[in-house]
């Protein structure tokens, strides 16, 4: 069975640099034949602010099956004014309440021009994600000076932080088949010792 995961994309700025970072981890989670990717962009989906009718019912309908679907998320956020970007928390409230994040295990990417990088919204990232009670991995990854990392063509300069960005899709794959992969295999092993014991 395939491991589904879903991403949101934070940024709708266009050109914006959180989608190149978030495409190298969408590249390394292409790499996995057992992997389905979803990558969710807010750009045309109109979320409504919380407690407002939607003005596109069946698009924000669609956007929480992929999410309620999905194994994992990874979530990208730029950092703005020192925290994770309005679209990412108007995404995560369009989620429900209680949250369709709920057990999931969730894999965190921050994007920042600045060089301390984005340490403040991956960290307000980890806290809302913990709240409504997703599973946030240990491991977050940061990225500072982003307008210095690609070249024109859009390529990553530095291989170290690309390596870095790619351990955010590798990381929730290697957490996905060691915990929730284990537990349905063991439970499968479980049911046939039961069958043939019956
Ligand atoms: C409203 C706004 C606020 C921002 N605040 C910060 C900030 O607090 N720290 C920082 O390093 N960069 C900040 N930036 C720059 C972004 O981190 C930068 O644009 C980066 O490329 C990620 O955003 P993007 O995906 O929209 O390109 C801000 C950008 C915007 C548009």
């Amino acid at each position: 069975m395939a491991i589904k995961i879903a991403t949101i994309c934070g940024s709708v700025r266009p050109g914006n640099y959180t989608s190149m970072v978030l495409d190298l981890a969408l590249d390394e989670l292409g790499t996995y034949p057992d992997v389905e990717v979803t990558p969710l962009y807010l750009d045309n989906l109109d979320l409504p602010l919380p407690g407002l009718p939607a003005r596109n019912p069946e698009a924000i309908e669609a956007f929480q099956n992929s999410v309620k679907g999905a194994t994992g998320i990874l979530l990208a956020s730029p950092e703005y004014h020192g925290g994770i970007s309005s679209p990412m928390k108007l995404a995560i409230d369009n989620l429900g309440f209680p949250s369709l994040l709920a057990n999931k295990p969730v894999s965190l990417l921050g994007v920042a021009a600045g060089v301390i990088g984005a340490i403040k919204s991956t960290e307000q990232l980890r806290a809302i994600c913990a709240h409504v009670g997703a599973l946030p991995l240990p491991a977050v990854v940061s990225v500072a000076k982003v307008q210095q990392l690609f070249d024109s063509e859009g390529n990553c300069q530095d291989e170290g932080m690309e390596k870095l960005i790619r351990s955010s899709a590798s990381n929730l794959i290697d957490h996905i088949k060691d915990t929730v992969c284990a537990k349905k295999s063991l439970e499968e092993v479980l049911r046939q010792l039961g069958e043939q014991q019956a």
